[in-house]
């Protein structure tokens, strides 16, 4: 079963801002099932691809609490971290950075987050996994755990910023543009 999951991989649809399931609260996930492993394996597949150094499956159409995580692309394989139910457990400090998502193409602004964060989640195996992460990995972390809670990163912005990046998508969605 899982060679032929490793054979038969797929690139995902990346959903994109004004897509309903990136604003839903994503369900936890109770079971590591077949279907959650290709889901993982498909979403660090996708990642790599886009290139992108996160991914939570709410952008890939999936309500659930899982993310993919490699700030290397595909480079290192010990940096690719898969999670179940992550959760900042405890943060601290600010960092001023700049951010983007695939699921908000051509944007790049400067948000605040946690210079320093712990995380918690369960692995793919089903084990415990903590992590102290600091500076870009505790970004990645802090963005992708937004995606779980409907939130993208440029709730982050200012109202007025963010009036404009939204007229930027349905201007964009109205033209066809978008896909
Ligand atoms: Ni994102």
């Amino acid at each position: 079963m899982m060679e032929q999951i490793e054979k038969d991989l797929t690139i995902m649809e990346i959903m994109i801002y004004g897509c309903p399931v990136l604003k839903e609260k994503a369900a936890r996930v109770t079971d590591i099932t077949d279907d959650v492993i290709r889901l993982a394996q498909d979403m660090v597949f996708t990642m790599q691809a886009a290139p992108g150094i996160g991914l939570a499956a709410p952008q890939v159409n999936r309500s659930l609490r899982l993310i993919t995580i490699d700030l290397s692309v595909g480079e290192k394989e010990e940096q690719l971290i898969v999670l179940l139910n992550p959760e900042v457990v405890e943060h601290e400090g600010k960092a001023f950075m700049e951010e983007g998502c695939l699921s908000v193409p051509e944007v790049n602004e400067k948000v605040t987050r946690p210079a320093r964060a712990v995380i918690q989640g369960t692995t793919l195996d089903g084990n415990d996994f903590a992590l102290e992460a600091r500076d870009l990995l505790a970004r990645v972390f802090c963005h992708e755990i937004d995606h779980l809670n409907g939130k993208l990163f440029i709730e982050h912005l200012s109202p007025l910023k963010q009036r404009l990046i939204k007229q930027k998508f349905k201007k964009m969605r109205e033209s066809g543009g978008a896909d």
